[in-house]
């Protein structure tokens, strides 16, 4: 295999940003959601859609989803086991509720304990969060689903839900 010059210059810059990030993170900004960082689920969970935060979820959500990949939301989304336990145990670990803790707790507040959420969208809070979006933007060709996270966004990918 060729290992070109960029992918590294590439790499460096990603390597500051994920500093800069880190340390946003750690400072507690209630804006920041750490993106997915396995290749594996940003490559099978980010081709048809965002690859959602894992934290947006509590750990029994994706647990059910993981579990239902042949009805995806009317898409077949099924991965073969190995590829998709993989995924469960990343999705898991890094659940808004993993390891008792809440860090996404203002997303997840008001989600029954026990309850398994399909969509971060129906979500109470953020529902409320987006209630002063009109209709028309939510129908704007460049939008068209809630899920279309980015489309408001821009820095999604990043992690970040500024506006
Ligand atoms: C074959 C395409 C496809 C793949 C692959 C896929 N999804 Fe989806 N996903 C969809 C569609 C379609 C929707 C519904 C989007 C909408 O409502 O506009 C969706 C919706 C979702 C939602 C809910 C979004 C909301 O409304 O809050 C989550 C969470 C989600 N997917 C997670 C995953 C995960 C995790 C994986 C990887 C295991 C994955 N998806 C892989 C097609 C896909
Ligand atoms: C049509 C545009 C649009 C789309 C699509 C959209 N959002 Fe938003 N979102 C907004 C706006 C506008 C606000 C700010 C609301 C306010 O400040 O009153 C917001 C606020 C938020 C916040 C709260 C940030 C804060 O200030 O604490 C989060 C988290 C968020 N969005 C996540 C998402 C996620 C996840 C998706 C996709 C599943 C999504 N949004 C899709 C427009 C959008």
């Amino acid at each position: 295999m060729r290992i070109p010059y960029r992918p590294l210059a590439i790499g460096l810059v990603t390597l500051a940003f994920s500093a800069l990030v880190l340390a946003r993170a750690q400072s507690g900004d209630r804006h920041f959601f750490a993106p997915v960082a396995d290749p594996v689920v940003k490559e099978e969970c980010g081709s048809c859609h965002l690859a959602f935060a894992p934290s947006m979820l509590p750990a029994r959500s994706w647990q059910r989803m993981m579990g239902e990949l042949d009805k995806h939301f009317g898409d077949n989304a099924s991965l073969d086991p190995a590829t998709a336990e993989k995924i469960t145990s990343y999705l898991v670990a890094n659940a808004g509720d993993a390891g008792g803790q809440r860090y996404s707790s203002k997303l997840l507040k008001g989600v029954a304990t026990g309850a398994a959420p399909q969509r971060i969208t129906e979500l109470p809070k953020w529902v409320s969060e987006h209630r002063k979006v009109p209709d028309w933007e939510w129908r704007h060709k460049e939008v068209r689903t809630k899920a279309n996270c980015i489309a408001c966004h821009t820095a999604a990918e990043q992690g970040y839900y500024e506006e």
